[in-house]
């Protein structure tokens, strides 16, 4: 099933599973699905604390940032091993389906095997912070954008 039908079909059976006719219309919202997996989600969450190191990074012999950046690795961390968690929740791209011909489990195998590449060089990045040791910070900053790369090339569907 392709991403765009797992949603519908998702939005689909939650909507008939919500009681909606009883609920005022405020409350509806409040109930109503969001069509993004918790993998989507904590992909979000590690997004946005990546992005939020480059500041920190840039300025690493000042304490105050140093200990931001370890304290954002951390969270990058936490985000991508609660994507192991949920890997099941990835489509399969369109370019890997003949290579998986529909085998989730093991796509979502292969997915977790990388994830944990990077869940790996972001708390080894954090420990590199919190100990002062810049260069290698430095490197495993690099490392861990590079096993973003290499994950999104293989595992990410293209728009
Ligand atoms: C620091 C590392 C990483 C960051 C910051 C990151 C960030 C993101 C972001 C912002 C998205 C878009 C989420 C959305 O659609 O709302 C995403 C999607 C995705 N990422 Fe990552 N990512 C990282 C590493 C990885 C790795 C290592 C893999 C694979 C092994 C991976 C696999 C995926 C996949 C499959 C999606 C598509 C999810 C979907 O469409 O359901 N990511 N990532």
């Amino acid at each position: 099933m392709t991403h765009t039908l797992q949603r519908r079909a998702f939005l689909a059976a939650t909507a008939a599973a919500l009681p909606v006719l009883t609920l005022s219309t405020t409350q509806a919202r409040a109930f109503a699905p969001t069509d993004h997996s918790d993998f989507e989600n904590n992909m979000d969450k590690a997004g946005d604390a990546l992005k939020a190191m480059r500041s920190p990074m840039r300025d690493l012999d000042n304490d105050d940032a140093r200990h931001e950046a370890a304290m954002l690795a951390n969270t990058v961390t936490i985000a991508l091993a609660q994507c192991v968690k949920f890997a099941h929740q990835a489509p399969i791209p369109v370019r890997s389906e003949s290579k998986y011909d529909g085998d989730t489990d093991r796509f979502a195998t292969d997915l977790r095997i990388k994830l944990t590449e990077a869940v790996s060089a972001a708390n080894a990045l954090s420990r590199q912070l919190l100990m002062g040791n810049t260069e290698e910070a430095q490197n495993l900053y690099a490392s861990l954008r590079q096993a973003r790369k290499e994950g999104h090339d293989e595992f990410e569907e293209e728009d």
